[in-house]
């Protein structure tokens, strides 16, 4: 089945495609990833100065289920990428050269400062890659030299640096929000008024891990300290989906959306499909489960498009968005059913009727 989609004038083969962050972190795992089937890559940012750019060990930790240890979510205090910009510019060059029908998205972010930024775009978008993917997105680290998220927090900055990009760009942009804030449509609006004309949503979420109880110290610990670092994987997922209906809801029609944020099989990347995305990514995804869960993603896209009869991936996106509405509405509907009886049945005065877990499941959906 044909599962490609054009998005910004580019053809993906299909939707999937490799978040910004260890999965694209070099040219030969960009390549490696093509081969096993993926859709496109946005490469790990890059910016002009690598050697200001020093990570430290160690810089994951995970939240596992209680249960079954599953890894159901993921901090990361990484910065963006540590390799020199000329050894990118070649990488990329060599990547576009091997494979110049795969998409390839390069990730770029620098200092507030209009020269920087034109100087970078010229020199990658000389190297032949397909489109921009601006980071105003990554909350730790960077956000010292008022990079990232201290970019994306505010829409000022945000339609500023866009512009700077656009001046000089003559391929697609993307702008990468971050979650770290109130409403993620200001910052969006922002930078597609400087030209961008996709959202990429979410980056990772500020938080703290855990803190070791034998030794007090929060974590990641790095010789017995920790900065807040970046939330991923499934635990993200309702929030990043909750941010793309509000993007796909709110944002200029011809704006395209890349979903992002704990998607981790077909089912959820169809999730942010159906609110709005017409591409995804996947990072922490990838890092646990590694390149060749693209086969179960396309062949999961390719049952649920037969089974709900839909002849392209343009049709499955968006397709959920017209069922939000206001609470006021969702009780006028349930009058209208004739279900208000149901709203009195369970009513705050009974809850002390039943055992709290039951009244819990018995109000629940899924
Ligand atoms: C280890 C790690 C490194 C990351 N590095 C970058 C980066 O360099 N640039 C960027 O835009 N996002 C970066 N991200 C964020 C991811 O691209 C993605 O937005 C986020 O993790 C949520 O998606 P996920 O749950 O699929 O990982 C990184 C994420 C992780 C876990």
């Amino acid at each position: 089945m044909d599962l490609s989609i054009v998005v910004n004038g580019m053809t993906f083969p299909n939707p999937f495609l490799l978040g910004s962050g260890p999965p694209g972190t070099n040219a030969r795992v960009i390549a490696k990833s093509y081969d096993a089937g993926w859709g496109g890559a946005v490469a790990k940012t890059v910016s002009l100065e690598s050697a200001k750019v020093v990570n430290v060990v160690p810089r994951y930790g995970k939240l596992r289920s209680k249960t079954s240890g599953e890894v159901i979510g993921f901090e990361n205090i990484e910065l963006i990428s540590d390799r020199p910009i000329d050894v990118w510019l070649d990488e990329f060059r060599q990547i576009k050269k091997e494979y110049p029908k795969h998409i390839l998205i390069a990730s770029i972010m620098e200092e507030f400062d209009k020269n920087r930024w034109q100087e970078l775009t010229r020199m990658v978008q000389d190297t032949g890659v397909d489109a921009f993917e601006l980071n105003f997105s990554c909350p730790h680290g960077m956000t010292e030299r008022k990079m990232g998220s201290e970019m994306g927090e505010h829409p000022d900055l945000c339609e500023e640096v866009t512009a700077w990009v656009t001046e000089v760009s003559n391929i697609p942009i993307w702008a990468k929000m971050t979650p770290n804030i109130t409403n993620i449509k200001e910052p969006s609006l922002a930078a597609v008024r400087g030209g961008a004309v996709g959202i990429s949503a979410i980056n990772t979420i500020l938080s703290v891990i855990g803190v070791d109880l034998n030794t007090l110290r929060p974590m990641p610990t790095v010789e017995g300290h920790t900065v807040p670092g970046g939330y991923s994987s499934q635990a993200v997922r309702p929030i990043a989906l909750r941010m793309v209906s509000q993007l796909a809801l709110g944002l200029p029609q011809d704006v395209s959306i890349s979903g992002i944020g704990g998607i981790e099989c077909s089912h959820d990347a169809i999730e942010f499909m159906l609110l709005g995305s017409s591409t995804v990514q996947l990072c922490t995804g990838v890092m646990l489960h590694g390149v060749k869960m693209i086969d179960e993603l396309k062949e999961g896209l390719e049952k649920f498009m037969v089974d709900k009869s839909f002849n392209s991936v343009q049709e499955v996106i968006g397709k959920s968005l017209g069922y939000f509405s206001t609470h006021m509405d969702l009780v006028q509907k349930m009058k209208a059913a004739k279900r208000t009886k149901a709203g009195e049945a369970s009513r705050d005065n009974e809850w002390a009727q039943k055992d709290i877990t039951e009244k819990t499941a018995e109000l629940t959906s899924n």
